[in-house]
């Protein structure tokens, strides 16, 4: 939330630049060289409290891509099941060397807390997710892939854009940190679930509130779909699955009648399938974005791992070219 519109655009033109190291062919049409070693001698380490599958991998991969050692430090087999605190964990990984960590953790602020007991010490701490609070690399990804869509289809920027955001707003770090982002793109923010489902404080975070799935659905230009994060919840949210996905559903009969033809749809993942949304749509890939959010995630990493480890007096001048996808560093 302290980032300014033009921090943002700097992360995602960066983002931009590194994308083609894992994604194009080089100029000799070969596989990419997937290694821009601009983190040569960094450690990351990757520290995450809760489960994941793609954040934690993408950091990883866009650490390895960038040149950085990563260490997987896995806190099922580690002394934090013998009380020890976050605290200590992260002295105990600076002392051996590691410059950054990537922190997943269930409490709300945990990060935020850690960086600030931390600091000045030297050791970076990117958020990685921390309970119901917030997901900042998400949120960058969001943007990015909406951005790249909007301009592929030639609609232009987010701004004035209506955005959906659907389903368990409560549990969300994805919806908050996309609400935060996306009111400073100039987005038109509408958010819609079950009533228990939607925090008051919601609306605060500049978006109109619904409970009826068609008047946040009407005229949008991308509809962000969120997992029922059933893990997070007490019984009693909602009456039951079934009832959930008749209501609140995504699927192509909504899209169709509410949204406007050219609507995207995105899931951060993992997908409750045919819960949140359907199959047919999440495979629909004149609709979904899902796999462009993967791939970008990756690519936003790189930029905030290499932003947070260099100093902008030693930063390369990072260009890109677009018609052929090539990048070159200019020291
Ligand atoms: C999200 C998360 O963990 O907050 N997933 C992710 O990072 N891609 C959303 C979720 O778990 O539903």
């Amino acid at each position: 939330s302290d980032l300014s519109l033009s921090d943002v655009h700097n992360v995602l033109e960066m983002a931009r630049a590194f994308l083609p190291v894992f994604t194009s062919p080089d100029s000799m049409n070969t596989a990419p060289s997937k290694c821009f070693p601009l983190l040569q001698g960094q450690v990351v380490a990757n520290v995450f409290f809760e489960d994941s599958t793609r954040t934690r991998s993408s950091f990883e991969l866009a650490a390895r891509y960038l040149g950085a050692e990563v260490v997987n430090f896995s806190v099922q087999t580690s002394s934090v099941k013998k009380g020890e605190t976050l605290l200590d964990t992260a002295k105990t990984l600076q002392a051996m060397g590691v410059n950054a960590l990537v922190i997943r953790h269930p409490q709300s602020g945990s990060c935020q807390v850690l960086s600030r007991q931390i600091s000045p010490s030297g050791l970076s701490i990117l958020n990685a997710g921390d309970g119901r609070h917030d997901h900042p690399s998400q949120g960058l990804l969001d943007l990015f892939t909406l951005q790249d869509s909007f301009a592929q289809n030639q609609l232009g920027s987010i701004k004035g854009k209506k955005i959906a955001i659907v389903g368990d707003i409560a549990h969300s770090r994805v919806a908050r940190t996309n609400l935060i982002f996306l009111n400073l793109m100039g987005a038109e923010l509408h958010v819609v679930g079950p009533q228990t489902l939607l925090p008051e404080s919601v609306a605060s975070l500049g978006c109109q509130v619904h409970t009826h799935l068609p008047s946040a659905l009407t005229g949008a230009d991308a509809v962000i779909c969120l997992r029922l994060q059933l893990e997070r919840q007490k019984s009693g949210f909602i009456p039951s699955l079934g009832e959930y996905t008749k209501l609140f559903g995504i699927n192509h009969e909504r899209l169709k009648k509410y949204c406007k033809p050219h609507v995207k749809v995105l899931h951060p993942g993992p997908m409750n399938r045919e819960v949140e949304i359907t199959s047919a749509v999440a495979d629909d890939l004149s609709l979904s974005l899902v796999t462009q959010q993967v791939t970008h995630g990756v690519a936003v990493r790189m930029a905030l791992l290499y932003l947070t480890l260099t100093d902008s007096s030693q930063r390369q001048d990072i260009s890109v070219q677009p018609l052929t996808g090539d990048f070159t560093y200019v020291s």
